[in-house]
This record gives structure tokens, sequence and C-alpha cells, in this order.
């Protein structure tokens, strides 16, 4: 067995280092948002802890600051604080929200508890020019604080009101602003426009783009690789896949790609993410496994324990796949590649972020061994989703492999909630191509972030024909979503609700009766299991 007990090193994040925007996380749920914005704006961003010492700090090349807002007060004991080195580097910093209460605070400014909390879009007021450059007299915000600044710091005018409320402060001299609203959420239209003010006066080159990421990486990856070959686990998802592409790109044939089908496939997914790899000139190795893992899952009802049996099953075929191609290969593979992103890292608490509740268990993408002598290669580390996306097509990827559905590694089996059984999984591949045909065969899957079929463990009576039938019922399950991580329920045409159904209880048998999941996460999670 090649995959023994050595620990890894840090996994190598391909990316140069570039010029940075640090976001002093105070724990809002809108941070990740703003790292968001900012690099749209084509600068590179990074959430930092406010614990982040001052030299790993400006090790990352921060040209400005930004700090979050946060649910603390700060006449709260405990309540977060602004590294002091922060305010004496004589960057730029943009306070929002929380930021700028702890910002006012730290100046000398006043600061005053709330009696309640204002939450929802507001107007503000405020001359055009510097922060405010393009703004019109009067603009639309989100306001979601509890306390708020009556007096500005010594040095700092108030640029913008909203009411009695101060809305904006700004000492130009130090290039320390602050926000009382959130100007990376929607409901703020110019807040765009405010964040590339600001990142304007910390003098960024706006130079964080796809094509730059690609060159640079691409060159990188090739000066850490040497002459190394890499593994990949590859899934047909989106970050695997575009992985694969990249490293193809900077080392060509010394990429392997190993695509285990473990039997939770979706209808034709195999055959699909076989071609498409394949039309793309990835060195492919398709694994079928299904009947070791359907033999190992069937009779079992625990959703843990499912995913518990798949993630190791796959950790053992896996490094039955890597030991073979190690063999087989002069001189091995040194190298396994992973597509772990940006959020990822950041929920892990590995990236200085907040640590969200382990809801499930997720085995990580391809749910590879924690210890084996392989080094990880993890490129994407530093991105969002999105800017997987965007990197994809400027590969010149295929729209359909970029825009596919996020699709969970335990595969089928956690949308099949009760007793495992080949059986069953069947009459679920079916409902749920019939599910995914009629959304996609609308375009409507553009505007959804998952549309599936579960089916339910649930038999109730109906009649077909003269006859009288007693089988299972299937829910449709359509969530829209930025990130997984929260999700709502989007509207559908009732009629292609309607087909789906009759489609679904007339094609497929076992199945007679369809509903509905009405419900947002939270409170529900998006799959069933
Ligand atoms: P939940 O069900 O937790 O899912 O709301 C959030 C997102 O994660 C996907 N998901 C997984 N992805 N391995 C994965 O790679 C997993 O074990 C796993 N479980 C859930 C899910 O499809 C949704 O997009």
């Amino acid at each position: 067995m090649t995959m023994q007990v050595e620990k890894t090193a840090a996994p190598v994040t391909a990316g140069v280092d570039h010029e940075s925007v640090l976001i002093v996380d105070f724990g809002s749920q809108y941070n990740q948002l703003i790292a968001r914005r900012v690099r749209e704006l084509g600068v590179f961003s990074e959430l930092v802890s406010p614990s982040i010492d001052r030299e790993t700090a400006l090790k990352k090349q921060p040209l400005g600051f930004i700090l979050s807002g946060g649910p603390d007060s700060v006449y709260d004991e405990g309540a977060r604080t602004i590294p002091p080195w922060i305010l004496e580097s004589g960057l730029p910093v943009l306070g929002i929200c929380y930021g700028m209460q702890a910002l006012a605070q730290a100046l000398g400014g006043k600061v005053e508890a709330a009696r309640t909390r204002e939450y929802g879009c507001a107007r503000f007021e405020g001359a055009d020019g510097g922060l405010l450059k393009g703004l019109s007299a009067s603009e639309q915000c989100w306001m979601s604080h509890g306390d708020h600044v009556v007096a500005p710091p010594p040095g700092f005018e108030t640029l913008a009101r909203s009411g009695e409320t101060i809305a904006v402060i700004g000492d130009a001299r130090r290039n320390i602003y602050a926000l009382q609203f959130h100007p990376e959420v929607e409901h703020t239209p110019c807040g765009a426009q405010i964040l590339r003010n600001f990142l304007e006066i910390c003098g960024f080159h706006f130079d964080w783009t796809p094509r730059a990421f690609l060159e640079e990486t691409t060159e990188e990856l090739r000066r850490i690789l040497g002459g190394e070959r890499v593994l990949c686990a590859l899934s047909g998802g989106v970050d695997s896949t575009v992985a694969a592409a990249l490293v193809h790109r900077a080392i060509g044939d010394r990429l392997l790609c190993i695509f285990v089908d473990n039997g939770l496939l979706r209808k034709g997914e195999r055959e699909w993410v076989s071609e498409k790899l394949t039309a793309m000139g990835l060195p492919l190795r398709v694994v079928d496994a299904s009947e070791r893992f359907l033999a190992l899952l069937e009779g079992i009802d625990d959703p843990e324990r499912k995913r518990k049996i798949i993630g190791e099953t796959f950790i053992r075929v896996f490094e039955e796949e890597a030991d073979r191609a190690v063999h087989d290969t002069p001189g091995g593979y040194s190298f396994l590649l992973q597509g772990t992103l940006y959020p990822d890292v950041v929920e892990s608490g590995s990236g200085g972020g907040t640590l969200a509740d382990l809801i499930k268990t997720h085995h990580n993408v391809g749910g590879l061994p924690e210890d084996h002598k392989f080094r990880l290669l993890e490129p994407f580390r530093r991105l969002f989703k999105d800017e997987v996306r965007r990197l994809g097509r400027e590969m010149g990827m295929p729209a359909e492999m970029l825009e596919r559905q996020p699709f969970p590694g335990p595969g089928l089996a956690v949308r099949l909630p009760g007793a495992f059984s080949a059986e069953a999984l069947d009459t679920l591949r079916e409902a749920d191509a019939i599910v995914r045909e009629e959304i996609e065969a609308r375009g409507l899957h553009r505007g959804f972030w998952q549309y599936f079929g579960v089916l339910l463990p649930v038999r109730s009576v109906g009649v077909m024909g003269d006859r009288r039938t007693y089988s299972r019922a299937a829910a449709i399950r359509v969530v829209t979503s930025q990130d997984g991580m929260t999700a709502d329920v989007p509207e559908i045409p009732f009629e292609v609700l309607k087909k789906i159904s009759n489609r679904i209880v007339n094609e497929v048998p076992g199945v007679n009766r369809v509903v509905l999941d009405l419900t947002s996460k939270p409170p529900s999670t998006i799959e069933w299991e």
C-alpha cells in the first residue's frame, strides 16, 4: 500500500502573490460577499482574523484594509477590536457597519448604543467626490446595525447622512473612511462604485483577472511541479474538472485523472463525463466500482453511516488505483490534485475566518485520505466558485461543463432517505432524470443552484387504470443559492411542475405520487440527508 502514514506538508496553493485588500473579519454573515465584490472589481482580497499579526498580514501585500461588519456591540465585553498596527500602517482603511463603530471608538469618536436595531433599505444623501465619487445626491442603501456613530473622531468629516443617522465618515488626509451601511449587498446599488472608489484611493492596479490568474498560475504550476506527476480524483464537477484542465495546461500528460463510478451517479453521467473529458484531452482512467459500493450500502438507513461507507470505500478504491498508477509509471506520482475552494478553507477555520458548524460530514472534494504519501496540490484554495467558472471559460471549456449543478460526493445515496436498496436507487435515478430534463428543456436551470429528485421512504395508495397501487412518493427539490451555504426556493411555473409530476408517475414504475419541497436553507438543508 502506497498511502501509508506520512503527514503531508502544507497544501500547495498556486496563484502568485498579489497586491490585496485584507478584510478583517468581525464575524458578519456578509464577509465572503465583500471579498467577492472586491475581486469582481479586479482586486484580490482575503479574509483575515482580527488577531492576525502584523508580519503575516504584511506578507500578503495589502494596499488597504476593510473592517467588516459583525454581531458585536463596541460596548460588549470582549468585543472584537481593530489591530492597532492597521491604524498605524498609514494604509487606507474602510470600516463597514461594526467596522465603522470600532473605528470611531478607537479613534476618539462617539458611538451610541442602540435602543432598537435598524434593519432594511434606507436612503442616504452625500456630496459627489472622493469615496462617494460618481454617486447621485441621494442613493439607496442597506442598513443592518444596532449601535451607530453620533460624533465622528477628530479629523473626520461627515460625508453623508441617512436622515438623522451619520451614514458615511472620512478623513481624506489619512484615507480612513467608514460606512454605516453594507456596500456589498445588492440592496445597495451604488455599493460597487463606493468599493471601487476606495480601491482607487488605495492605488490598486485592478489586475486580478481570470487571464492574469491563468497565466501566472500556469507558470507557477510548472515551477512547483518541475518534472513531477500529478494524480487527480475527478468527479466531473466544475471544481475538479477546471483544476484538472489547468494542471493539464501546465504539465500535459504528466497528469492522470481517475474517475470513480460509485454506482451513485445520475442517469447517463458516467458516459457524459468520460466523453466530455476525453474530448478535452484530459488523460482519464474510469474505474467502475459500483457493485462494491452498492453491496456495502444495501439496507443501510442512517444518513451518516451511508456517508461514511461511501467516503471510506471511495478512499480504498482510489488508493488501489493510485497504487496501480504509481506502480505502472516510472517515477510514480508525487502530487494529488484537489479542487478545494476558498469558502471550504475559510469555513474549516484554516483560512483565519469563522468556524462554521459542521451540519453533515462533508467529505472533502474527492474524499481523499488524510494520511498519504502525496503532497496536496490545491490551486483554487484562494478562489470562489464563480472565479473558477470564469477561469474555465478563459481556458475555453464548454459552458455545459462549467454550468453543471453541484452534485454531492455521496451522490444519489443522500437523496434516498430510508433503507438503501439498489432497486430504489434505480427508481430515483429515473425520477431525477425527468426533473432535470424538464427544467433544462426550458432553460430554467440557469437561474437555479440545484434541481433534482428525491425518493421518499413513504408509500401511499393510488389508482393506475383500474389497479390499486401502493407505491413510493418522490419529491422535487429546486433551490437558488449563491454558494450552497443558504438557499431559497424559487418559483417554478406550475405547468412545469405538473408535467414533471405526470411524467414521473407515468414513466417511473414504483412511484405513484410526487410532492414539492418548499423549504429554504436554513432551516432545511439542500440535500435530504
Ligand atoms: P446541504 O445539504 O448541506 O448542501 O445544504 C450544501 C451543498 O453541498 C452539497 N453537498 C456535498 N458536496 N460532498 C460534496 O461534495 C458532500 O458530502 C456533500 N453534501 C452536500 C450539496 O449538494 C449542496 O450543494
